[in-house]
């Protein structure tokens, strides 16, 4: 029987309600395809920082080294200054256990619950590659004559060819097994980002010419591509981008996808800890009534197990999910689900 170890950080708001349904689910799947799945849980969010001073203990940070994926439930407190507990969790994690893509598939369930006229599941199928350890994430920048007239803030976007190489090749080895349409779309903005995406498009071209000639390369400035997601969504297979730009239109992403109670993401570092997670945030106004949508949870516990080499295990759990939405819940948002945040748990774990 195979075993994993999991690190689970419930995190903040109704981050562990839903974790809790996505183990309920990953329980389901572990019986059914005889896998042992050991979970560790970690007292890491808001209340934590708030009664200790730390967000995230460089001793936690080393046992997680040992883990080959967290789940994550979310991270932001409503008592914590924005910025605190994102940069001191989150993208602490992001950067020091070098998850370096964070990978964010868009995918229409039912057409329901899409808000695009007349787009359905087999128009709504991408997956976007954001580069998650650089950019204008870094921190690099400052402040020059803070607090006065004449005040400069500086915030640096910070591309290396190793940061976009390895990205770049994830995407390229992605979109080659994932046997759709082998195309790759970079998405930037060459015409205005000249230094950082000049390197970005000269090291798609090369790349792609010598390893990957069989996938074919296309290019979209990234307010072209917001407009492409509403109008012909379809015409996207795998979009790789940049750190910021891909903050930015997986949110929109999220939305034609049916919202953020169904979208997940992982941030990937291919040979060490990964960590998995629903794209939605904490929520505090719906913690603890048992009405948050856990299925964007459970749809990051799918990407874990797909992650782990688990594969037929992963496509049972999405299988579980597409009928739950198709055949039974009422609306992907919290509160108007039909079911109890728990019941949606037991339904899908069930399906499984
Ligand atoms: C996300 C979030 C984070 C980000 C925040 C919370 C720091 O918006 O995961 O997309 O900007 O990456
Ligand atoms: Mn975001």
């Amino acid at each position: 029987m195979k075993s994993y170890n999991i690190a689970v950080i419930g995190g903040d708001g109704t981050g562990p309600e839903v974790t809790n349904e996505a183990i309920k689910v990953l329980d389901a799947a572990a019986r059914k395809f005889d896998l042992k799945l050991n979970y560790t849980k970690y007292d890491i969010g808001g209340e934590r920082y708030l009664r200790t001073g730390e967000a995230l203990p460089d001793s936690v940070l080393a046992e997680f080294r040992k883990f080959p994926v967290i789940l994550l439930g979310a991270i932001g407190h409503p008592d914590v200054k924005p910025g605190i507990l994102e940069k001191g969790i989150l993208l602490r994690a992001r950067f020091e256990l070098e998850q370096y893509i964070n990978l964010r598939p868009v995918k229409l369930y039912d057409e329901r619950f899409c808000p695009l006229k007349d787009k359905k599941p087999e128009d709504i199928d991408f997956v976007v590659v954001r580069e998650n350890n650089e950019g204008l994430y870094t921190g690099a920048g400052g402040f020059v004559f803070k607090g006065t007239q004449n005040e400069v803030a500086l915030q640096e976007s910070v591309n290396t060819r190793r940061g976009v190489e390895r990205c770049l090749r994830y995407a390229f080895d992605f979109t080659r097994k994932r046997k759709k349409d082998k195309k790759l779309t970079l998405s930037g903005k060459t015409n205005v980002l000249t230094y950082a995406f000049d390197l970005w498009e000269r090291a798609f071209h090369e790349i792609g010419q010598k390893d990957y000639p069989d996938i074919k390369r296309d290019y979209a400035h990234v307010d072209a591509t917001t407009m492409w997601f509403v109008k012909n969504p379809e015409w996207f297979d795998v979009i790789v981008t940049d750190n910021m730009f891909g903050d930015i239109i997986t949110d929109l992403g999220a939305m034609v996808q049916g919202g953020m109670g169904i979208a997940a993401g992982g941030n990937i570092n291919p040979t060490g800890t990964s960590m998995f997670e629903p794209i939605g945030g904490s929520a505090p106004k719906y913690t603890g009534q048992g009405v948050i949508n856990p299925l964007a949870a459970i749809c990051a516990g799918q990407m874990l197990l797909d992650f782990l080499g688990e594969t037929v295990a992963a496509n049972a759990i999405e299988t579980a999910v597409i009928r739950f939405v198709r055949e039974k819940i009422k609306s992907l948002a919290a509160g108007k689900m039909g079911y109890s945040t728990s019941q949606v748990g037991d339904m899908v774990a069930a399906a499984v």
